[in-house]
């Protein structure tokens, strides 16, 4: 069904990094960090890993079968399997979360310039550990230069997007993907010297069960769902691009196996630091922007690492944010025939729109409560912890169950990665029930239905 005009992902190479340049982003290095420490750290990670290689692996392939096979947007693809049936609603689920995602994502991504710009100048020479605290939380909460680097950073994804998928997020990916891996290595080796680094890998990495919650479960469900981009279709557009020798299976694996590893990687670096700086691993979505240039502050040649980090930090977040935005993108061009110029300047709008009210969310927006959480928090929570795994239960019952499975076959064995039906069977169990239960399993416990 993939017809032939469409564009497709130059090399395997590019397949490779433009989707771990989606999945490796600011949920990594920023997100995971600070939720592993507002949740107890070892347990998290566990849980966390469960989630994205015994459920996030099968649905990524699900998200690969169903883009590649029918070469569409995500409304497309489900128009053509199930025609005029109620699954295509997911797409709707996919699309408001895209665009969630995106507006208070590139409030983050915001951030990381204005600390590029900062590292420069070696954050105004103020090197304590407090100093650094304070001047974060004035950054964050005061309003006009949270805006204008979120709208910056949405101008810049303007800029790529209307390029299109080969020339923009391909090339880009191709380039970046593989510094970030090197510096992030640089800094594991550095953190791993520092006299709180025992205590830190514990935190990491010693599981304490007794902090285990059913809210502690949801979370590390959403932060699984969040880092491999899973459960929104994003994965569905992307693989609409693959061509037919891309081995599905195997870039599954590679996705998560990249991404888990620069989770754990941004983990080693930031707790070994937390602790010995005397900080508090349970201080949220700042933790990272706090800490991070405390490290910097304390090494030789500071002022080059740090900007270099923040800059790789923004590079990474763009090729996650272009990711997102595609999903909408493909959907506006594909279903109502816009110029990809047209819909790539909707969706942009819409995410500066909502995105400008994240960045107040820290300011003078502060007081406005969406369930007793600020805009900025309610985006993350609603679209990472609900809509992401219900859009993952959704595409998994679906390929499980509904979808032929002479297509399933063909979509994984073509690529030749694997070589039997009986590992086609597992990912069809997987799909069809270990999936679905486990994710209404924490639903009806995390959300408290039960
Ligand atoms: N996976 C990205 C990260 O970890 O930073 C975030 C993300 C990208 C979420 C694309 C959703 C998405 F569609």
């Amino acid at each position: 069904m993939n017809n032939g005009q469409r564009t497709q992902f130059a090399t395997r190479l590019g397949v490779i990094a433009t989707t771990v340049g989606s999945a490796v982003g600011l949920g990594n290095i920023w997100r995971f960090p600070y939720e592993a420490g507002v949740h107890g750290g070892g347990a998290f990670l566990l849980i966390d890993l469960f989630f994205i290689f015994i459920i996030g692996v099968p649905v990524v392939c699900a998200e690969f079968i169903i883009g590649r096979h029918t070469g569409s947007n995500i409304r497309g693809a489900f128009r053509s399997l199930a025609p005029g049936k109620a699954w295509g609603w997911v797409s709707y689920i996919g699309i408001t979360a895209s665009i969630l995602i995106l507006s208070f994502y590139s409030v983050v991504a915001g951030w990381t310039l204005e600390y590029t710009r900062r590292s420069v100048s070696g954050f105004g020479g103020i090197t304590t550990p407090e100093g650094l605290h304070d001047q974060f939380d004035t950054y964050a909460s005061s309003d006009i230069g949270p805006v204008i680097w979120t709208l910056v950073f949405l101008a810049a994804n303007y800029i790529i997007l209307v390029r299109g998928v080969q020339k923009g997020i391909e090339k880009m990916s191709n380039i970046l993907m593989p510094m970030l891996f090197i510096i992030l290595i640089i800094f594991v080796a550095n953190s791993l010297m520092m006299p709180g680094a025992a205590e830190g890998l514990k935190f990491l990495f010693m599981p304490d069960f007794s902090k285990v919650t059913p809210t502690v479960v949801l979370s590390a469900m959403g932060q699984a769902f969040f880092s491999l981009s899973l459960g929104l279709g994003c994965l569905i557009t992307y693989s609409s691009y693959f061509t037919k020798s891309t081995p599905l299976v195997r870039t599954a694996f590679i996705t998560a196996g990249l991404d888990t590893f620069v989770a754990i990687l941004a983990g080693i670096i930031i707790f070994p630091a937390v602790f010995t700086f005397g900080q508090e691993p349970a201080a949220g979505p700042k933790l990272v922007f706090e800490v991070l240039p405390s490290i910097f502050m304390h090494i030789g040649g500071g002022v080059f690492w740090s900007t270099l980090f923040f800059f790789l930090l923004f590079l990474a977040s763009i090729t996650s944010t272009i990711s997102m935005a595609e999903i909408s993108i493909a959907y506006f061009t594909e279903e109502f025939r816009l110029s990809r110029r047209t819909s790539t300047a909707l969706t942009i709008g819409i995410a500066m729109f909502l995105g400008t009210l994240c960045a107040l969310s820290f300011g003078s927006l502060n007081w406005l409560k969406v369930f007793g959480m600020t805009i900025f928090n309610f985006f993350d929570y609603f679209s990472s912890n609900i809509l992401l795994p219900v859009g993952g239960m959704i595409i998994s019952l679906f390929v499980g169950w509904i979808l032929d499975r002479g297509i399933i076959r063909r979509e994984l064995l073509g690529s030749r990665q694997i070589r039997n039906t009986f590992n086609v069977s597992i990912i069809v169990f997987c799909l069809r029930w270990l999936a679905p239960v486990c994710i209404g399993l924490v639903f009806i416990f995390g959300l408290g239905i039960f």
